[in-house]
């Protein structure tokens, strides 16, 4: 038929996001698309869990076959996190044809390569715009907005959960713990938070935006890493004094095939515009040869802005269907690193 059945694995804080937006915004999708796009069924743990959001009870399942093969399933979106488990399913979904969409970075980070290709042998998409700074369209940007450019250097702040963390910290003079606690309560953090403290959640989207912004092959372990787990109130206070403020940074530089790429706390001027990325908010700076400076900001996560990411990738695939093509952009950028330019 005419309509678009997306089946969910996982209903949690990005999951139930996207449950909303479906529904809030189904006018808006059938303007655009010319379809109707409806959550099928949902893949959780617990059947009885109280749900933050208002969905049909029968939609639930504990079954992942009731996702992965069910043949009215077009487009499965893995919003449950982990690696193993995950991994297994994305690739269930490919074996039986379905678009995969994904927030999972932990994955991305590690097997995304593996994933695109598997992806591409059987004709589908796989997107994963929410895996990098929640609802900025980062990864887009980099990948069709800066297409035609060399992109030199990706700087930033590209974890939620540690911002948040330093800036209650700087400004309102909040513990390390309380922080912490704030931040996983309003569900900015991993599941565990020790990914997002240690500036590991940080490095996998280092490693992902690397990847696309220079078409080369970036592994986790290239990427040097230093999270906020030691650092004092004094610490902020002191650079407070100086006119500093830190920040968790990314940073990560490709020059003559050169690499240099790594996470870890940097005291910025106040002067600097980064400095002033507040909360779960993130900002990225990416500088291309053509296009100089840019800067994307915006919401580093949660539950409405990650959602909307992930629906920029549904829509994406729906588009794809349509057209009957595969427009799987992010498969094509790894191939690009066998070519050289003229002064390389
Ligand atoms: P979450 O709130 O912990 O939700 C996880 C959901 O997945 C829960 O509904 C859980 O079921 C389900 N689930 C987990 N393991 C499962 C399993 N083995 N079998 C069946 N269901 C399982 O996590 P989240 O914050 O939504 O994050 C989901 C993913 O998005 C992660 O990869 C995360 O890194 C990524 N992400 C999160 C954010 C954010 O702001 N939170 C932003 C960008 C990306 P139950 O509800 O029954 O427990
Ligand atoms: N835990 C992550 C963060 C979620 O705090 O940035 C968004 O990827």
């Amino acid at each position: 038929g005419n309509n678009v059945s997306i089946g969910l694995l996982g209903l949690g804080v990005v999951g139930s996001g996207v449950i909303k937006l479906v529904e809030e915004h189904q006018e808006k999708l059938v303007h655009q698309l010319g379809c109707d796009v409806q959550v099928k069924s949902v893949l959780v743990r617990d059947l009885d869990k109280t749900r933050g959001v208002a969905i049909d009870r029968t939609f639930l399942t504990t079954n992942p076959d009731d996702v992965l093969n069910d043949p009215e399933i077009d487009i499965v979106v893995e919003v449950m996190g982990g690696i193993d488990l995950a991994r297994e399913y994305i690739l269930k979904a490919f074996a039986a044809k379905k678009h995969v969409v994904t927030a999972n970075k932990d994955l991305v980070a590690l097997h995304g390569i593996e994933l695109q290709e598997v992806a591409s042998k059987n004709k589908c998409d796989f997107y994963y715009e929410a895996s990098v700074a929640g609802g900025i369209p980062i990864l887009r940007g980099i990948v069709d907005g800066l297409a035609s450019d060399r992109i030199q250097q990706v700087m930033g702040i590209v974890n939620g959960t540690t911002n948040y963390i330093l800036t209650k910290m700087n400004t309102e003079g909040l513990s390390y713990e309380t922080a912490l606690k704030q931040a996983q309560e309003l569900g900015f953090a991993e599941a565990d938070p020790t990914a997002d403290v240690e500036g590991l959640d940080a490095a996998r989207k280092m490693a992902i935006l690397g990847r696309l912004s220079f078409s080369t092959d970036v592994d986790l372990e290239d990427v040097e890493v230093s999270g906020i787990t030691n650092i004092e109130i004094e610490d902020l206070e002191y650079g407070k004094q100086l006119g500093y403020t830190m920040k968790l940074i990314g940073f990560a530089n490709f020059d003559n095939h050169q690499l240099e790429i790594n996470v870890q706390p940097t005291l910025l001027s106040n002067n600097h515009p980064l400095s002033d990325v507040k909360n779960e908010y993130n900002a990225v700076y990416v500088y291309g040869k053509a296009v100089g400076e840019t800067m994307f900001y915006g919401p580093g996560a949660g539950s409405l802005p990650t959602a909307t990411a992930i629906m920029s990738d549904v829509i994406a695939a729906i588009k794809n269907m349509r057209l009957g093509v595969t427009g799987n952009q992010f498969v094509e950028s790894h191939f690009k690193k066998v070519l050289k330019t003229p002064d390389q």
